[in-house]
């Protein structure tokens, strides 16, 4: 089949951006993924190879190295855009260490937009977070809702970055961004060939209750019983990952079609649906077929009480909705920590 065109996917060896090489590879795109590996691991081209029939080209590059990224993107200049998912994100690690999180997420995403600006080329996806929302006022939260001061220096670098982007593109260095504002990415792909590898005690809570079910860990820490939610625990909005793996595609074609009505736009991303810590527990005892042990305690620092996503606009506008529930996120996450346990053997 001839490629529908040549895609860099920045960072495509991790968790969300595998999932994406994937769905680009099976829309008929060719992929070249550019990794440092600071957080993923080779095997995940074997893993998408086994998906897709294909094995992407890959660059163990660090994006901040500008000379060395210029060199790799003029052999690719070709390509028809840049999904950059490349950044570190650890929102505690953010606060301990925060030149780290300045110098990797924001320098690179600076040092990519200076080689796309040298060699002309165009259409660039970012991945922002909902963490630019703080708690927002009204729920579900639009994308016209102010961004808040940023609760931590990771989401800070991704408020800075999308104002980066609107000033380059206000310059008019580019045609085209479009900044997706992910919920809470969860779940594998069906095959479990690919999926999230939390280094250490997963921070996430998906992966903790995976682990919890798999028997890695005792038990499951609630972070806060008392919120004024309708079971006293947090809500957000998860979202399969290969949901949001797709929305990318749908995004970047909006770009490539030149069919965007501003030049920098912004989506988010989720399901439109609040989600409880309880629910996410249950529905993993659903699919695992066992009781799990949690205990409430007190509220982790840092945390809003509720946010989830009015998807309206990328359900209009991009022509995007997510598709899977809650179980088949749920599913599709234990049926991944299993595979994973088992070839630990
Ligand atoms: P991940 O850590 O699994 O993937 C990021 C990849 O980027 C890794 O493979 C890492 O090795 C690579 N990388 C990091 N710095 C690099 C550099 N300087 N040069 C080259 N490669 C580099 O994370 P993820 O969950 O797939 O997240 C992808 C993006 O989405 C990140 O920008 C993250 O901030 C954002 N995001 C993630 C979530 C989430 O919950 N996972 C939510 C909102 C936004
Ligand atoms: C986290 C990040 C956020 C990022 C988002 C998406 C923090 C403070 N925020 O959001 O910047 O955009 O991931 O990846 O880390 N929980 C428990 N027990 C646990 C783990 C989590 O009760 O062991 C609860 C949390 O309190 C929260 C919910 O589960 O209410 C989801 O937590 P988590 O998966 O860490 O995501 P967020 O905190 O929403």
């Amino acid at each position: 089949m001839q490629s529908k065109g040549k895609v860099i996917v920045t960072g495509g060896a991790g968790y969300i951006g595998s999932h994406t090489v994937v769905d680009l590879q099976t829309a008929g795109y060719s992929v070249v993924i550019l990794d440092d590996l600071s957080n993923s691991d080779i095997q995940v081209l074997e893993g998408i190879k086994g998906i897709t029939g294909i094995r992407p080209e890959f660059y163990q590059i660090d994006i901040c190295n500008t000379d060395g990224l210029a060199e790799v993107l003029m052999d690719h200049s070709d390509a028809i855009g840049v999904i950059h998912f490349a950044a570190y994100k650890a929102v505690g690690e953010s606060v301990e260490m925060p030149l780290r999180y300045y110098t990797n997420n924001v320098g690179g995403l600076i040092s990519l937009m200076e080689v796309m600006r040298a060699i002309e080329m165009d259409n660039l996806i970012f991945s922002s977070s909902c963490t630019v929302y703080g708690q927002p006022e009204m729920l579900p939260v639009t994308e016209d809702a102010p961004v808040q001061s940023a609760q931590s220096p990771y989401g800070n670098t991704k408020q800075i970055c999308e104002e980066i982007i609107q000033d380059v593109i206000t310059a008019g260095y580019f045609k085209g961004a479009i900044s997706l504002r992910y919920f809470n990415p969860v779940g594998a792909d069906l095959s479990a060939l690919i999926g999230e590898l939390p280094l250490g005690v997963p921070n996430n809570l998906m992966p903790f209750i995976t682990q919890t079910a798999a028997g890695l860990r005792d038990e499951i820490k609630v972070f806060g019983g008392d919120y004024n939610t309708p079971d006293g625990t947090a809500i957000r909005d998860y979202i399969h990952v290969s949901d949001l793996a797709e929305a990318h595609r749908v995004a970047l074609e909006r770009l490539i079609h030149k069919r965007q009505s501003s030049a920098f736009e912004y989506y988010n991303i989720g399901t439109g649906k609040g989600t409880s810590v309880l629910e996410v527990i249950h529905a993993v005892e659903r699919v695992s077929g066992q009781k799990l042990n949690y205990r409430i305690v007190d509220r982790r620092s840092g945390d809003v009480e509720q946010v989830w996503a009015d998807t309206t606009k990328a359900n209009r506008v991009l022509g995007w909705m997510a598709k899977r529930s809650l179980d088949e996120m749920a599913e599709s996450a234990w049926h991944w920590e299993k595979k994973r346990v088992e070839s630990r053997g």
